[in-house]
């Protein structure tokens, strides 16, 4: 079956043919409005794509602009909504977010547990120099997220209950993959663990953006040699994504 957003676009004309047919005052509206030069703003950004919108975003927006209630948050904001119906369809007792940051993502993830009711945030991060975030459900791990003394504080905090994991660390493919293997023990059955910045790994040469042997070759390593956990596009379906084939469903 071809996929919708595969198809080849029709033209302006194309696509109101229909209208112009059924209704020419309507048509004529919609087409002065469209060639207003005022619009040629509008027209330039709906022309531009979803992949220079995507470097857009990461050289222009992610470091600077994107905030969650004033915290910097590293994050595509349509991810975010993404987390919050996995955070609502899971009820989860703790999440566990490798790689921290500024915090503002920590914080999103405790503002939504707060919504629920329910739940702990376990920030792992190497370095909480600039972590910038108090909130009483987030319980900082500072260290190497494979140190065994990291693991081991990240365990007693989740004390065996129902986590999602939230990979956004070393996002080199050796790292991620270990990373995986290690904290795959966390996610519950019917739960995720999520893997950003898959969308690295499609940056081209001379974008300028990314490491092209990042998190995505170590997601599609992962689920062959663990079974219980399935790459869920579904989770994809605002089409732009940090973690294209990064959401991966604990199926078993
Ligand atoms: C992309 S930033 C995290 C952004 C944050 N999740 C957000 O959305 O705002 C990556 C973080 O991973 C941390 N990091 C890198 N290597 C790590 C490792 N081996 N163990 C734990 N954290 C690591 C870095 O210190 C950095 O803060």
């Amino acid at each position: 079956m071809t996929n919708k957003v595969e198809q080849a676009p029709k033209s302006w004309l194309g696509r109101n043919s229909k209208l112009l047919a059924n209704d020419p005052g309507l048509f004529l509206k919609k087409l002065t409005t469209w060639l207003r030069p005022m619009r040629a703003d509008y027209r330039r950004r709906w022309a531009l794509g979803l992949r220079k919108w995507m470097i857009r975003y990461h050289e222009e927006l992610l470091f600077n602009k994107v905030t969650w209630m004033g915290s910097t948050a590293r994050k595509m904001v349509l991810d975010a909504w993404v987390y919050q119906q996995i955070l609502y369809d899971v009820k989860p007792d703790f999440v566990i977010e490798i790689g921290n940051a500024e915090g503002g993502s920590a914080k999103f993830l405790a503002n939504m547990l707060d919504l629920l009711g329910h739940g702990q945030v376990i920030a792992v991060d190497i370095d909480h120099s600039l972590f910038a975030i108090e909130h009483p459900r987030v319980h900082k791990v500072t260290g190497d997220s494979l140190a065994p003394e990291t693991l081991q504080r990240v365990a007693q905090i989740a004390a065996g209950g129902r986590g999602v994991v939230i990979h956004d660390g070393d996002h080199s493919r050796e790292h991620v993959l270990k990373d995986l293997r290690a904290y795959s023990q966390f996610v519950a059955a019917g739960s995720y663990l999520i893997v950003e910045d898959t969308v690295i790994d499609l940056f081209r040469a001379g974008d300028g953006l990314g490491n092209v042997d990042g998190p995505l070759g170590a997601v599609e390593q992962f689920v062959r040699e663990d079974p219980r956990f399935q790459i869920d596009t579904s989770r994809e379906y605002f089409l732009i994504t940090f973690n294209p084939r990064g959401y991966l469903k604990r199926v078993a």
